[in-house]
């Protein structure tokens, strides 16, 4: 929520600022604005309501007066709603300091009476103004000294946040603070770079620092100070962003979203590529702790939302393979209820940002009442890896439309290694039957990519007919059902269509009323190769739901013959093992998703009301 930019340097900053929040316009894009010190040492601020471009626009009609220090901010709103008064920068010590803001200060009612009662006045709703307001007091409290009036202004604040500000009586200077809340320095030659992640500087640099919880950083051309709360300096670690500027454009595509589905075998692939050696799974980040692996009695998978969905999936292996006990919870309702936990239980977190505060506080919950945490992350120097213990990265590259898509691939690929792995430790598994589910995996790239090549079109098309389609239900069995979960999250999220996932099973205890005649109802059918028989009981339920004038759209295997009578539409995936069937049943779901939004014309890559990381709880 809410992208977050500075710049110190030898250059202009403004349109630095505008390439850098367009590439974090993922994170909210609700409103954006600037904040520059021009070169005769004035404040200029511009800030407009909607998207990036307005503010562009505005820009380019009416130019601010240009300068080498400069804050840029992309909204997702909470306090106060998305106009251009709410959004930032916000403008304090008589327009001479500007600030900018990610997340949420709780106590900013209390502050705002303290500050109001001192005959301070406001202009926004926001809570972020009760921020800039008190940094300006403290400013003047600290004889004019930014960073001084930086720490005595964070040490009064509760909750989340990334707060950056400059001051027009310091040029060449950006401050910025964290608390939950993301923030990484980038470094450049003579120049230095804040963001909320590394897409908002990686055009100019790939060398970025990650600063720690309860920290400050002041950025001037020359150099990089972090200190903690109380002033004293930190160490701070460096990294070197994997991927370039390229990996976060479009490149012809029509949409991101479009780029990333089409990049689902690359992400299966890149997860799994120097994780297995001589046919076996050999994860070089959980060297060591094998002792940990076979000393745990159980696996709880924390996550939201499509990640989470993830994590139902992986537990169908986890539990197949390592024979541990797994349970996948919601973040946000796990540390509400006193969970039971020990250090025999790992927690496993799987977020594709790894900024996500509800699975952030549960990770550091689950630490602090003494479970290992292990984290599955997208995103090199995110916070959640950084707290826990140990860390899987999905090698998914960069994704930036809303809806998650290649992320969710690749985080099922590392839960399935980290599931043989596991397996493997505690010698449940042999190095036959290891070696054969590793071969299963390697060959799911060429089959997604088959899925795309073969049934796209198809599926496309199919979607474009469904445009006006009210309502759609997804069903599904074993593995089958949290994609069913996923094929609605997908369409409820980019196209504004209710839409449901059961597990097929429980259709007759209460869902089946909802079928009506010409209900659309997606079913993913396992294959018929299972011996479990679940594919002859799914196709029972198809004849359920058409005996009652459900339209079926099916996927299922290539070669089920036994769909065909009961399917209005057929979508095929290859064959693969029972457990690899998500990897492949989910494609032509994400694909029908982006095609019935881009049919209604609709934004898939920044759909309203969401924000690509979800940094308030
Ligand atoms: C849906 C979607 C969300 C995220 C969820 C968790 O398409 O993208 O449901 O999966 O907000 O986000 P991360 O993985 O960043 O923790």
């Amino acid at each position: 929520m809410c992208g977050i930019v500075g710049y110190v340097g030898p250059r202009p900053s403004t349109d630095i600022l505008l390439s850098g929040l367009a590439r974090l316009e993922y994170r909210g894009y609700d409103s954006a604005g600037i904040a520059v010190i021009d070169d005769a040492g004035e404040l200029g601020m511009r800030k407009r309501a909607g998207k990036l471009g307005i503010l562009r626009e505005d820009l380019a009609r009416a130019p601010i007066s240009d300068g080498t220090t400069g804050i840029g901010h992309t909204r997702w709103a909470t306090h106060g709603g998305p106009t251009d008064g709410n959004a930032h920068p916000h403008l304090a010590d008589e327009g001479k300091l500007a600030v900018i803001h990610n997340g949420i200060i709780e106590n900013f009612a209390a502050l705002k009476a303290e500050l109001v009662s001192e005959g301070y006045d406001f202009v926004s709703e926001t809570d972020t103004e009760v921020a800039a307001v008190l940094l300006g007091r403290e400013y003047r409290a600290n004889g004019a000294d930014l960073e001084a009036a930086f720490r005595a202004t964070v040490s009064r604040l509760d909750g989340a946040f990334t707060l950056l500000a400059l001051h027009r009586e310091h040029p060449g200077l950006v401050v910025g603070a964290r608390r939950n809340s993301p923030l990484v320095i980038g470094l450049g030659e003579g120049e230095n770079f804040l963001g909320s992640d590394v897409a908002a500087f990686v055009e100019h640099t790939r060398s970025a620092l990650a600063i720690g919880q309860d920290q400050i950083v002041a950025i001037t051309p020359g150099g990089v100070r972090v200190t903690d709360f109380d002033g004293d300096p930190v160490e701070v670690e460096p990294f070197e962003v994997t991927w370039d500027a390229t990996a976060a454009e479009k490149g012809g595509w029509s949409s991101f979203m479009a780029k990333e589905v089409s990049e689902e075998p690359e992400a299966v692939a890149n997860t799994i590529r120097g994780r297995i050696s001589d046919g076996a799974v050999a994860i070089p980040e959980l060297d060591g702790l094998d002792d940990l692996f076979r000393d745990i009695d159980r696996i709880l998978v924390i996550a939201c939302g499509t990640a989470a969905y993830a994590g139902q999936v992986g537990k169908y292996a986890l539990e197949q393979w390592a024979r541990v006990p797994v349970d996948v919870e919601l973040a946000h309702e796990f540390r509400y209820r006193d969970p039971v936990l020990s250090p025999r239980t790992l927690v496993v977190s799987i977020s594709q940002s790894g900024e996500t505060m509800d699975t952030l506080m549960a990770v550091k919950y689950a630490s602090e009442r003494g479970a290992r945490t292990l984290s599955i992350c997208n995103t090199q120097g995110a916070t959640i890896p950084r707290e826990s213990d140990a860390i899987v990265y999905t090698h998914a590259g960069p994704e930036v439309a809303v809806a998650s898509t290649k992320a969710f691939v690749a985080q099922i690929t590392a839960l399935y290694l980290l599931a043989l792995h596991i397996g493997s430790v505690r010698g449940e598994l042999t190095a036959v039957e290891s070696a054969q589910h590793v071969r299963e995996l390697e060959a799911i790239p060429a089959k997604i990519q088959r899925i795309l090549d073969r049934e796209q079109e198809h599926t496309t098309q199919l979607a474009h007919w469904m445009a006006d389609t009210r309502s759609v239900l997804f069903l599904g069995r074993h593995v089958g059902f949290p994609i069913a979960l996923e094929g609605a999250l997908k369409l409820k999220e980019i196209s504004y269509i209710h839409a449901e996932g059961f597990a097929a099973g429980e259709l007759k205890h209460g869902p089946i009323a909802l079928i009506e005649p010409g209900q659309p109802v997606f079913v993913i059918v396992p294959s018929p190769r299972e011996s479990s028989q679940l594919h002859d009981k799914v196709v029972s339920n198809i004849q359920e739901i058409r005996a009652r004038g459900a339209r079926v759209i099916v996927v299922a295997e290539e070669g089920d013959a036994a769909v065909l009578p009961f399917a209005d539409e057929v979508l095929r995936i290859p064959l693969a093992g029972p457990l690899f069937e998500p990897l492949l049943a989910v494609v032509p779901l994400h694909i029908f998703a982006m095609g019935l939004a881009t049919a209604k014309g609709l934004d898939v890559d920044q759909p309203r009301n969401l924000a690509k990381s979800v940094t308030v709880e």
